[in-house]
């Protein structure tokens, strides 16, 4: 028994030594670890060595690392790990490390020297097979041995994709991993999953072979300069910002990544993630926690940070579709098409911009809007967080003067207006503190104007060095600072925020913008109470139809209809959506008519489409005028009414039997009259007309709602009616190919007298209507619907995705 606790307390003891530095009474001034029980050999394998990424920053950091740490008492050996053979790898790698600049502090007689030392030191290696990982940890011993260096530890960077994360750190443990007198540190980059449980299990197979303190795992943004001084700059100054760092003061915040690049080259990624998986979950939700945590005592205590980001995360409130708008740039579906080898019709939702608001419930912040925003091919390159303040002055006399200008603070990544990474203060709040030794005040006398003020408004602080954010972190992994890194908690915590988000979009359609400057004010969104939506309603689609003019088949194209379907207003939307639109127009509608005093006249189809429309204005819509509304037929089978196959059965199953609309508002079609159905003699489409001669000014209905079926037919007008065949008729019987085969119909006379109509196609069974609808000019005896053109009413086509894009 005491044996065992003795053994125990031996292994928590081993374990101690060998865990990440948290604590920082373990580090001198610049964060390197103290004491001479850590210095010894380090070997650093960055396997996928020759990818693009180790090529555009791994290797400058590596080289960086050493140039820094060289003749400090480490020594160093790296290996570039690959899939290839050693003939092919070594000289792709060599030329990578040969491009990498010197750190400026450096003479250029110094750097050759410490660059010649640093090919030397390096070598490829197949990295392939689990023999690879066996031999690379046997070369590692056995170089130990032969020059009889102490080991301080091994740095595994993974740059390769994240399916294979898991196979690689079985390796590594089973064959890489050093003695326990020796850190192993494995640095990982996201994606790590793509929602919350992806994440989980990816995390789970991780933990299998790495232990929590051995996993470093990146987000680039947290070595940018600026991003990494959010929280010192919130403890220097904060006998400033403990007054205003409040609901009370604070207007809103505003984190941003915009970008002039697409997604091309990288589509076979970017389409699985999209933006808010790409940047928004890792980079944005980082600046957001950092803003929005309780400061920790201790900034470079990991467990701190982390317990702080974790309250933040369980504090949000919880986002769903309201809470964002997403975009996605115009020819974005032509490179998904190019690059995943998909057809013409291959349609993707992915989102490449997006709008979001978050809210908290921690009381310091409650009510303030976090607004986060990112997208690819926006009119500027720049990445900030912006804090702005409500101005409690009131200049009486200069409304320009300091005091009332804009109060706020910036967090400036770089590029854009400014061009350098830099913390903005306005001058109107407080010259704030240098957040460290490597950061001076500059000032700015330009024209350049940041956020509507001149540069010389703001006190501005800038790092004396710029330094690569891969660089910096690679230095922080040596450096064993994990505050600097995601941890799993934190990590799941993010994802489980957003995952309700990202599911809740899995149908949504991004609104199509053209990129670049052209975007004008397309994008902007705006608050309301806490839902989020697009300024302008303007609603743009994309559907297959020729070019106008074009000919054959090769000339299809997709083309992006901004709000137009055959020359008319469209409103596209998934189903649900749709529906509710067109009970808002249908209530606008209703309500205008009210206010000018007049009935409002409301023709209504059958048919399966409009029921749930029937059903969303019976539950949804108390305020509608009912009492104004007159509801009339567009047309009707010539069934006794009470029968399921009535159309007044469904208006008045669905709708009439739940409002109160008056009962001598209600005006079926007459199909039923002397006992017998549909009989010309009888004399009921003539008597409909002149019952609506008699109520409706003008026979001029307020609103028709009509279908189109999927032969071209609306109301009961069917093909192959020649179009002047019911003269200036109003109602007719006509003929239908299909059972019940006599109808009663508006004429193409009534409807067009009609102030609004609005022609409903949803399903995926109209995508071929809605296509051959696009190509077609007007030809009423075969497709009877391309003669709805009100004379002087409005018409609007509400045609639903699944219709529109076949899905
Ligand atoms: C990456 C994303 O993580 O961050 C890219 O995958 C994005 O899509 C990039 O372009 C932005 O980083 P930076 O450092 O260029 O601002």
């Amino acid at each position: 028994m005491r044996k065992a606790t003795w053994g125990l307390l031996l292994l928590l003891l081993l374990l101690l030594a060998c865990v990440a530095t948290c604590d920082p009474s373990e580090q001198d001034q610049n964060g390197d670890e103290k004491g001479p029980r850590r210095r010894g050999h380090v070997s650093v394998v960055v396997v996928g060595g020759t990818g693009d990424l180790a090529n555009k920053y791994l290797w400058q950091g590596f080289f960086t690392l050493y140039a820094t740490q060289v003749g400090k008492g480490h020594t160093f050996a790296f290996y570039g790990g690959g899939l290839s053979p050693a003939e092919r790898g070594t000289p792709l790698l060599f030329e990578i490390l040969k491009s990498q600049a010197c750190p400026e502090e450096l003479s250029a007689e110094r750097c050759a020297l410490i660059r010649d030392q640093f090919l030397r030191l390096t070598q490829y290696r197949q990295l392939k097979t689990e023999e690879d990982y066996q031999t690379l940890g046997q070369h590692i011993k056995t170089q130990l041995a032969q020059e009889d260096m102490k080991e301080a530890g091994r740095l595994f960077y993974l740059s390769v994709p994240a399916f294979a994360y898991a196979d690689v750190a079985e390796r590594v443990n089973r064959s890489c991993r050093p003695p326990r007198s020796a850190w192993l540190r494995v640095v990982l980059e996201k994606p790590f999953g793509h929602d919350l449980r992806s994440a989980q299990e990816l995390a789970t197979r991780l933990a299998s072979s790495l232990r929590e303190d051995e996993m470093y795992r990146i987000d680039h943004y947290l070595g940018k300069q600026v991003v990494s001084q959010i929280l010192p700059f919130r403890k220097q100054n904060r006998k400033f910002l403990k007054q205003i760092w409040n609901k009370h003061h604070i207007d809103r915040m505003e984190i941003v990544l915009k970008e002039t690049l697409d997604a091309k080259g990288r589509i076979s990624f970017y389409d699985q993630y999209g933006v808010i998986r790409d940047v928004i979950q890792n980079h944005l939700t980082e600046m957001m926690t950092l803003l929005t945590m309780t400061v920790p005592k201790n900034l470079t205590d990991c467990k701190e940070i982390d317990q702080n980001k974790l309250k933040v995360f369980s504090a949000f409130h919880p986002l769903d579709k309201d809470s964002a708008v997403i975009g996605q740039y115009q020819s974005y579906n032509s490179e998904v098409q190019l690059e995943l080898n998909k057809t013409k019709d291959h349609l993707s939702l992915t989102p490449t911009f997006t709008g979001i608001a978050v809210f908290t419930t921690m009381p310091q912040y409650e009510g303030i809007p976090i607004f986060l925003t990112s997208g690819k091919l926006l009119d500027e390159r720049v990445g900030y967080a912006r804090i702005t303040f409500k101005n409690n002055v009131f200049c009486v006399q200069d409304p320009n003067s300091v005091a009332c200008r804009q109060k706020q603070i910036v967090f400036y990544i770089g590029h854009g207006a400014l061009g350098y990474p830099g913390i903005l203060v306005t001058k109107n709040l407080f010259r704030p503190a240098l957040v460290g030794s490597l950061w001076k005040e500059v000032s700015e006398d330009k024209d350049t104007l940041l956020f509507g003020m001149p540069l010389s408004d703001y006190y501005i602080q800038v790092p004396t060095v710029q330094r690569e954010a891969y660089t910096e972190l690679i230095l922080q992994v040596f450096r064993g600072r994990m505050d600097h890194f995601v941890s799993a908690d934190s990590l799941l915590a993010s994802w489980r925020f957003w995952t309700p988000l990202l599911d809740s979009q899995t149908r949504e359609f991004p609104r199509p913008y053209p990129g670049g400057v052209a975007n004008g004010n397309q994008l902007d969104f705006e608050l309301h109470g806490r839902q989020v939506r697009f300024c302008t309603e303007s609603l743009v689609n994309v559907i297959p139809q020729e070019r106008s003019g074009g000919g054959g088949a090769g000339d299809e194209s997709f083309q992006v209809m901004q709000g137009k379907y055959r020359g008319a207003d469209m409103v596209s939307a998934w189903p649900a959506e749709l529906v509710e639109r067109l009970a808002d127009d249908l209530q606008e509608a209703a309500e205008e008519a009210t206010e000018e005093g007049v009935p409002f006249h409301l023709a209504l189809s059958g048919g399966s489409s409009p029921v749930a429309l029937f059903r969303r204005l019976a539950r949804h819509h108390h305020a509608f005028p009912w009492w104004n509304t007159h509801v009339w037929l567009a047309d009707e089978r010539c069934v006794p009414p009470a029968e399921a196959e009535s159309n007044f059965r469904t208006v008045h199953d669905h709708l009439l039997r739940h409002v109160a609309v008056p009962y001598l508002h209600v005006h079926p079609m007459p199909v039923q009259l002397n006992q017998r159905l549909c009989v010309e003699e009888d004399g009921g489409a003539a008597a409909y007309e002149r019952e609506m001669a008699r109520l409706v000014n003008g026979s001029s209905f307020g609103y028709v709602l009509l279908g189109a079926g999927a032969d071209g037919h609306t109301a009961s007008l069917f093909p192959g009616t020649p179009p002047d065949a019911h003269g200036e008729r109003l109602v007719a019987l006509t003929e239908s190919p299909v059972k019940p085969h006599q109808r009663m119909s508006l004429t193409f006379a009534a409807i067009n007298r009609a102030q609004r109509v609005g022609v409903l196609i949803m399903g995926k069974g109209k995508h071929e209507l809605v296509t051959q609808l696009s190509r077609i000019k007007d030809t009423p005896d075969r497709w009877p619907i391309t003669k709805v053109q009100p004379a002087s009413g409005r018409l609007v086509w509400y045609i639903d995705y699944e219709s529109l894009l076949g899905q």
